[in-house]
């Protein structure tokens, strides 16, 4: 049987022309489609990864996994998850068909819904993938929305992100940028040592490691405004990553209104993502920037 695909809508109208996009709506997942071969590609994903994730990944995200059983063979059935989540926290993994429109993402978040895509990536993909699959969506992103305060860290971001859509597009991107530093590609100070939650690094073999031992990219303490005016990469390993104390300090520093911020920086230059600054940084890691290209920060 062929593996199923995406049902992208072509060349779809909008303000600035004809461009491809995803349907944005909820589907079912068709967990019956999946061939013998895409739970094959969940099943080496998930076994390479979790050799490597014990004293790297933090301990909640790790108690997620094993929580969920999304170790038992296969690809995980969303109804099944959903009994766990739903009584845990209150969350509901919806199926969609890949990257969303930013307002539906925002709206799907405040209403504690978390979109993942029901398609997962071909054999040849396993350590590159340009857009999201189901394997970084619902292994990256689902464990830790069984933790109560990062649960509500998320809704509070989808919120805020309708909020930052509705003040424009400079807004939505400090947001976007405190999502990608956290959510994606944060890291947590234990007594243990430093811990990986971000979604982005747990779901990716070779940042996984090259976040924690490489000496090239930088590590800072997590500071709201400094994160918020920090461009970042999209086609490399992250020249800096930022380290949260604890979950509790994350919710905490997001729950001001970031209105006068949003208003702050846009009278002010955004930092290149390979940049430390000396004066204010908490820095845990100096990074080499060994092999950092100069261009291309987003
Ligand atoms: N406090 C933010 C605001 O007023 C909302 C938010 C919360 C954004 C948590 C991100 C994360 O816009
Ligand atoms: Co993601």
């Amino acid at each position: 049987m062929q593996t199923a695909t995406p049902r992208k809508i072509e060349h779809q109208q909008t303000d600035r022309g004809y461009v491809p996009v995803y349907a944005t709506g909820v589907v079912e997942q068709p967990w019956s489609s999946y061939t013998r071969t895409d739970h094959e590609v969940w099943d080496t994903l998930f076994a390479r990864q979790c050799e490597m994730l014990p004293g790297r990944a933090c301990q909640e995200f790790l108690d997620g996994v094993a929580k969920f059983g999304l170790g038992d063979g296969g690809i995980p059935k969303f109804s099944d998850l959903n009994q766990v989540l739903g009584k845990a926290t209150g969350w509901e993994l919806v199926a969609v068909e890949g990257l969303l429109p930013d307002e539906v993402f925002f709206d799907h978040l405040a209403h504690r819904r978390f979109p993942v895509s029901w398609w997962i990536r071909k054999p040849e993909q396993l350590d590159y993938l340009s857009e999201p699959d189901l394997f970084h969506d619902l292994f990256g992103h689902v464990p830790l929305l069984l933790n109560p305060v990062f649960a509500d860290y998320m809704q509070a971001y989808g919120r805020g992100g309708m909020k930052a859509h509705a003040i424009g597009p400079e807004a939505l991107m400090n947001l976007t940028r405190l999502y990608w530093y956290t959510v994606e590609f944060g890291l947590i100070d234990t007594p243990e040592g430093l811990r990986i939650y971000g979604a982005g690094i747990v779901s990716s073999k070779g940042e996984s490691i090259y976040s924690l031992d490489s000496d090239a990219p930088n590590r800072i303490g997590f500071d709201l405004e400094r994160v918020m005016n920090t461009r970042y990469r999209i086609d490399t390993y992250q020249q800096t990553y930022f380290v949260i104390d604890s979950f509790e300090q994350l919710f905490e520093a997001t729950t001001p209104d970031f209105t006068p911020i949003y208003a702050r920086l846009r009278q002010s230059n955004a930092h290149a993502a390979a940049d430390v600054q000396e004066a204010t940084d908490r820095v845990f890691h100096y990074g080499s920037h060994e092999g950092f290209a100069s261009m291309g920060d987003a």
